[in-house]
């Protein structure tokens, strides 16, 4: 053991100063949550899901009701107009009235629960656990922002000389456009909203084609909770024309956009081509995540991380686990115990009331994504080498991905993001420095997973590496709002963290006001 810590660089004596931590339960509780209704341990038995399961199940044998019909370029121009005529009154409500329509809303949420559960369900093809996890987001979004406005956007007096009076005061940017993805069509699409209307923006709000449903009763919820109708408007339709026309309005103000790193891209440049003001970009994109396990880490919690951050929600998260990193001297056990645990996951749909409740991996989204997904792993069949795959019934083979595992021979063979159940292994000796390295240079920098139990090493990778958000001895997905704040660098975003206390400044225009006295 010795002889494979100095193998990874790790100095001895060092070592002797820092002993190894105490083995850890397998099983880490959440942080407990500040906000939402939440008390409960992901892995565990969700109290919501028990107790809602009758209606949960009713709700889901009626038909969704009919999506909000897509706006045309000309008709989200029409909008754009509009909402820029409003924003000055919205600008003008009080700072507590804004913030008194988040907190009604985030109550509304809660008192919905079941019926988003349920929608979350038919639309966005979540399991119920990923459903109630998806509507405390939401909720935490609209308290913790309103909680923020309070504290940081009202006006600051700051010091000056004798006879000066100096201000600052932050306002509503003017129209901002939001366009959100289809994996978290309530969450996402909820605190990228709220958080432009907070701080005194109209909104623009586009949802992904895949989960419009979702985002009309967001915005329903937001009006009934007491916000004029007129300060937001849905609009909805592809990306390519309706939601290029939102960010080329010459009445954009800002974008705060959640997608692929592609889309991203697109949206700069059109920006960048515009003939009117500069229009700042909140771009939160995708991530090629790695976790690096040494040879000090415990097995079984590298395991039940593994198999948490690469197949929950199917690996349909910007945050998902892509990469494992694991040591030489570990990585056949680790690999053993991980097809035994992918052994027994479970491959079903929410709707199936005979197994839905031990349901741990759902459908993917729509038959494009399937298509897609179903040609990278044929290609990996060819490429790779077959570590682990769940056996899944036949009935799903149309709709699901079975969580899949395969071995590359190094790093450089991870090409771009692939948004679903499918981890890559690469065994690793030598320094670990240059196994950051290697992540790093693949560009992007969302999530990072560290296993070890030498908290030396902990630290050392996390300073080296370049990414929004660390993990150490645990998964990595589920970032609570104002817990854990959330969003990447380089290719995975502009940096600001959704959930964390800097993100309202980002849609706030700032006025410093000096008065002779
Ligand atoms: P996507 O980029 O295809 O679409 C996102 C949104 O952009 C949709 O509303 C779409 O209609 C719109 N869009 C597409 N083309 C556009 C254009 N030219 N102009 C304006 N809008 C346009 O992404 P997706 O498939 O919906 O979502 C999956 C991606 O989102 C993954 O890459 C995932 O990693 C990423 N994601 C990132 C985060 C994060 O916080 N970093 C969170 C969730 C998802
Ligand atoms: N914020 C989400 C997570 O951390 C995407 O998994």
């Amino acid at each position: 053991f010795v002889h494979q810590l100095a193998d990874e660089a790790v100095s001895i004596p060092a070592l002797l100063a820092s002993p190894l931590r105490a083995a850890a339960p397998s099983t880490l509780p959440l942080p407990r949550r500040l906000y939402g209704e939440s008390r409960v341990n992901a892995l565990g038995v969700d109290p919501v899901v028990e107790r809602e399961r009758a209606p949960l199940l009713a709700r889901l044998a009626v038909p969704m009701p009919a999506a909000p019909t897509d706006d045309s370029a000309a008709s989200a121009a029409l909008a754009m107009d509009a909402l820029h005529r409003a924003q000055p009154g919205w600008n003008a409500v009080p700072l507590a009235e804004r913030c008194a329509v988040l907190r009604r809303a985030a109550d509304l949420m809660e008192r919905q629960m079941t019926e988003l559960v349920a929608l979350l369900a038919q639309e966005g093809r979540k399991t119920f656990g990923d459903g109630v996890a998806e509507v405390r987001e939401a909720i935490d979004f609209c308290r913790y922002y309103a909680e923020q406005a309070e504290a940081r956007l009202a006006p600051q007096a700051l010091p000056g000389p004798t006879g000066e009076k100096n201000e600052l005061c932050l306002h509503g940017r003017g129209v901002f456009v939001c366009i959100s993805p289809w994996n978290f069509p309530l969450a996402i699409f909820a605190g990228q909203v709220v958080a432009a209307l907070v701080a005194g923006n109209t909104v623009a709000a586009k949802p992904a084609e895949q989960t419009p449903r979702s985002a009309r009763r967001c915005v329903e919820l937001l009006i009934e909770a007491g916000l004029p109708a007129d300060a937001i408007r849905l609009v909805c339709g592809p990306g390519e024309t309706v939601g290029a026309a939102l960010v080329a309005h010459p009445r954009c103000a800002g974008v705060c956009f959640t997608g692929s790193t592609q889309v991203a891209k697109i949206i700069q440049r059109q920006l960048a081509m515009g003939d009117g003001p500069i229009v700042p970009l909140i771009a939160e994109t995708g991530g090629l995540n790695a976790m690096i396990v040494d040879s000090s880490a415990l097995p079984e919690q590298v395991v039940d991380a593994v198999v948490q951050s690469a197949f929950r929600s199917a690996g349909q998260r910007c945050s998902a686990l892509r990469l494992l990193l694991v040591h030489e001297g570990v990585a056949d056990k680790v690999s053993e115990m991980i097809a035994g645990a992918m052994a027994e996951l479970v491959c079903g749909d929410p709707a199936d009331a005979a197994r839905g409740w031990s349901v741990d991996v759902g459908p993917v989204i729509d038959a494009e994504a399937h298509a897609g997904l179903s040609a990278q792993v044929a290609r990996l069949e060819r490429e790779a080498r077959l570590v682990a795959r769940t056996a899944m019934d036949a009935r799903f083979a149309a709709t699901h991905i079975a969580p899949v595992a395969f071995e590359l021979k190094s790093v450089g063979e991870m090409k771009q993001e692939i948004f679903g159940p499918v981890l890559h292994i690469v065994r690793w000796t030598g320094p670990v420095d240059a196994v950051i390295d290697q992540v790093n240079a693949l560009g992007y920098g969302l999530t990072l997973g560290i296993h070890t139990r030498i908290d030396q090493r902990a630290e050392r990778i996390a300073e080296r590496a370049r990414v929004g958000n660390v993990y150490v001895n645990r998964n990595m997905i589920g970032a609570v709002v104002g817990v854990q704040p959330f969003g990447g660098e380089g290719l995975s975003g502009t940096g600001p963290k959704a959930g964390g206390p800097h993100y309202l400044y980002r849609f706030c225009g700032e006025q410093t006001v000096t008065v002779n006295t």
